[in-house]
Formats: C-alpha cells, structure tokens, sequence
C-alpha cells in the first residue's frame, strides 16, 4: 500500500543509533496501513502524488520508514517510525517539530492523531548541554545532598493580587514553617499590584530573615517568563544581585516555546542560575484526538536545560494516572528507562553529558499526600503544595509545618497518620483533608511490574485509552 506513489512502510527494517524513533497513534478512514504511509510521508520526503523531482539518494537518505505497526481494528492502531538524523537541522528544534510534529497533524483523512514519545539519537542530543544545576545541583542549593530528604514547597497563594510586601510576608511564613522553595505562580510576572522588583527585593529579605531563624538556605523560584528581551533584563538584573544561591530563574516553558526556551537557558546558564520549568498549557495539546504526550516535551525540557519541572502528581488535582506520573519522573532524572507499555524498546537513553532534572509534584497536594507521593517519585523529588499550605486551618506557617512533619516522617519511615499522633499541624491538615493510602500506589507500580506483558497486550486491544 503506497501514498503519494511510495510505500514507506518497510518491516524489516532495524533502526539503527542515529535514527530518531517516534511512537504513535492513529485512527481515520482509510486503513491504517495507508494512514501510516501517509504520516511517513509527509512528516519526511514525500506528499499526496508521485514527484518527478524524488531522487534514489532523496528518497535512500531521508524518508521515513514505518518498521512496525500494531493494529487495533481496521483503521486504527500504534505504529513507530524511524527517522534518519540526516534529516534534522543541528539544534534546530523548530525544523524537527516542523518535521515529525508538524502538517501531519491536519491530513484529513486522520480522526486522532498522537505522538507518544520519541528516543533521540545520542549524536544529537549532544548537540545540547543538558541542565546547568540538575537534580544535584538544586539538592545542593539546599543542602540535602546527604539526607537526600525530597524538597518541600509553596506557591504562593491568592495566584494574583497581593502586594510585594504582603507576597513576601506570605512566603516568610512558609520558609520559617521550614520549606525550602516558595515560588510564583505560573500567571504571577509583574503586573502593576506586584512588580517584578519589587516582589524581588521583599522576597531576598524574608529568605535572609527567615534563614537567620531556620539555619538554612532557602530558595524563591522568580517567574520572569515575558517576552526575550524582557527576560534578559531580568535575568541581568538578578545576576546584578549575586542571587544565583537563592534564585532559581522559573519560566513557563511550554507557552514560551521550545525555541524562546532555548535562547533564556543559554542565558541563565552564562550566569550560573538554576531552572524551574511550569508547564502551563501543555495539556491543550495532551489531552484530545490529537495530541503530543508531555513526554516528548519533557525530553526536551532536559536535553534544552531546565533544572527541576512540573511534572503532575499523580494523586492531585490535575491529570495523569499514577503510572503516567511515574514514567514522567523516570524521564527526568533516569539515563536509562524501561518501556514498558511501548511493544518493546524504542531505545531510550540520555547521553551521559544530559544530567538528570529534579522534578516536581505539584497541583492539589496536602501533607496527607506525601507518604504516596514519595511511593510514586521516591526521594529525588521537590513536593510543592499551595493551597495545601495556605489553606491549613492554622494558616500558612502551619501549613508548612505539617508539610515538614509529613517530610520528617517519611525520613523516620513512619506513616503520617501515625506521626500525627505527635504531630499538631500534620493531625490538622489531615483532618481537613484526609490521608491518601500510599498502598494504592505501591500495588499499582508492583501490579505493573508484574504484568508489563499484559499491559502491552491489553493497549493492543484497547488502542490508545489502553495507554493511560
Ligand atoms: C502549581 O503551580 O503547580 C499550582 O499553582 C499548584 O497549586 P495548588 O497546590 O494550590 O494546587
């Protein structure tokens, strides 16, 4: 079955260490063998008739080829597709979405389209340098490469609509209640109730204040996501302040685009500072018929720079099963993953030179959600909680208190529940909002482990509802 006069599907095909592998997929109607040549087609060489300009060396060097496809039903199914590397532009990441996650996504014929991940050749993601601080990096900022105790945090709630000084106050609080970060919210940058500066200068003082009492090093994620120039200014000014121990520079790195993204690391890295990526608005393009899975986001994110990313808890108030979750923790900070649910290895590994992320659980989490948080992303983690802290009946200082404590039992290997029993604000938060059994996660992750075999059969009968 041809497309455009060319069948691009070649099954005995192997992939080799410099092809880019994409998994995904597809659903319209024509079959799904034709759908699958019609993908690789316009996502490399071809388009819809015979070209009397196509060329062996064209056509040996830089087609796609589709190695393998699962069908589910007729005209739907999961396939992979191998992409040769001379196809890319070196470090050009708008020619690769343009290639893989570009016109293929309007085909008319197509009623879902996703891309669910991708591995990318070693050669050229060392074409990147990976994050300047890294999951080690950032533990090091607060001191807990030893302890390797999980981060804790807030964001500072109401969103919007406090001033400098009462932000501040806010975030003093939380830092004296023992957290390491506060941070702004994705939609906080300067507006005129809380300019950026401003905001800024109360901020370095509430740490300096609040440090003096703590003993120790706590960090403020700074939003300064904006256009480029007005990002530079910013992250001028802050290195005009010597904060690269306590600023980590937060960018809304999915709204800002791959390529803006790119252009702001090479800046902070220049300086020193550390990243803290909010993914905001990756679920408009997550969650549909057509759509691209975070992880192929997230794998930028990493090769690009970010230091530490939102991720998604898996228990919160925002989308992802736990074993979603899971698989986006693995991304940031493992080199080598198991592919479980992907019908065999696409052959994922970071180069050496790409240093692990720290990520980040935030989105509707409470104290009573840390035992089956750390289940799920283990210690490496930073857990952040804003309402969760800001709406503790004690208030804020509380709320980070029984955060601490919920973090403090975790490192004894006490359940928080029973931890309470000596713990006030932990036994409060816990009332308010519950206790989420951590035996929930553990028996899923054990279940999958089990039955990695399975899940895979199971996705083939299912199609893509199969692999959420
Ligand atoms: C985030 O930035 O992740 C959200 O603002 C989390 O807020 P919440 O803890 O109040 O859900």
């Amino acid at each position: 079955m041809a497309y455009g006069g060319y069948g691009y599907i070649d099954k005995k095909y192997v992939p080799d260490e410099n092809d880019f592998v994409v998994l995904m997929w597809a659903g319209g109607s024509e079959p799904i063998e034709k759908i699958a040549e019609a993908i690789a087609a316009e996502s490399s060489v071809g388009s819809w008739t015979k070209l009397k300009t196509m060329n062996d060396f064209v056509w040996k060097n830089y087609r796609a080829r589709v190695f393998w496809i699962g069908a589910v039903g007729k005209n739907s199914g999961f396939m992979k597709i191998a992409y040769p590397i001379e196809h890319f532009d070196a470090k050009n990441i708008s020619q690769f979405q343009a290639s893989v996650l570009g016109n293929i996504f309007g085909l008319k014929e197509l009623k879902e389209l996703y891309a669910f991940d991708i591995s990318f050749p070693k050669r050229y993601q060392k074409q990147f340098s990976g994050p300047h601080a890294g999951l080690e990096g950032i533990r090091k900022l607060v001191g807990t490469e030893r302890s390797r105790r999980p981060h804790v945090g807030t964001i500072v709630k109401p969103k919007v609509g406090l001033t400098p000084k009462e932000w501040a106050n806010v975030a003093y609080e939380a830092y004296a209640g023992g957290l390491d970060l506060v941070k702004d919210d994705e939609n906080l940058v300067d507006q005129d109730f809380c300019r950026w500066k401003d905001r800024l200068h109360e901020v370095v003082k509430a740490i300096e204040k609040a440090g003096g009492e703590t003993g120790q090093n706590h960090l403020y994620s700074s939003n300064i996501s904006d256009r480029h120039s007005r990002m530079v200014e910013r992250v001028d000014y802050l290195n005009g302040m010597g904060l690269q121990k306590n600023i980590v520079v937060m960018l809304d790195v999915y709204i800002m685009g791959l390529n803006g993204l790119q252009e702001i690391l090479d800046i902070t890295k220049k300086y020193g500072f550390a990243t803290h990526g909010h993914r905001a608005g990756f679920a408009a393009a997550n969650r549909g018929d057509f759509g691209i899975n975070f992880q192929i986001y997230e794998r930028f994110y990493r090769l690009l720079g970010v230091d530490q990313l939102h991720i998604g808890t898996g228990v919160g108030k925002m989308e992802g099963s736990p074993l979603v979750i899971k698989r986006l923790h693995d991304i940031a900070d493992q080199r080598r993953l198991e592919e479980k649910f992907y019908f065999g290895s696409l052959g994922m590994e970071f180069a050496d030179s790409i240093k692990p992320m720290l990520s980040i659980a935030s989105g509707g989490v409470d104290a009573g959600m840390i035992d089956a948080l750390v289940a799920l992303h283990g210690r490496d983690t930073n857990i952040q909680a804003g309402a969760g802290v800001h709406g503790h009946p004690g208030g804020t200082r509380k709320g980070a208190l029984s955060l601490r404590q919920a973090i403090d039992a975790v490192m004894e290997g006490i359940p928080a529940r029973e931890y309470a029993k000596t713990h006030r604000e932990l036994a409060e938060a816990l009332k308010q909002w519950g206790y989420f059994n951590p035996a929930v996660i553990t028996e899923a992750l054990e279940s999958e482990r089990k039955n990695a075999k399975g899940l895979a059969a199971a996705a083939l009968k299912k199609g893509r509802a199969g692999m959420l």
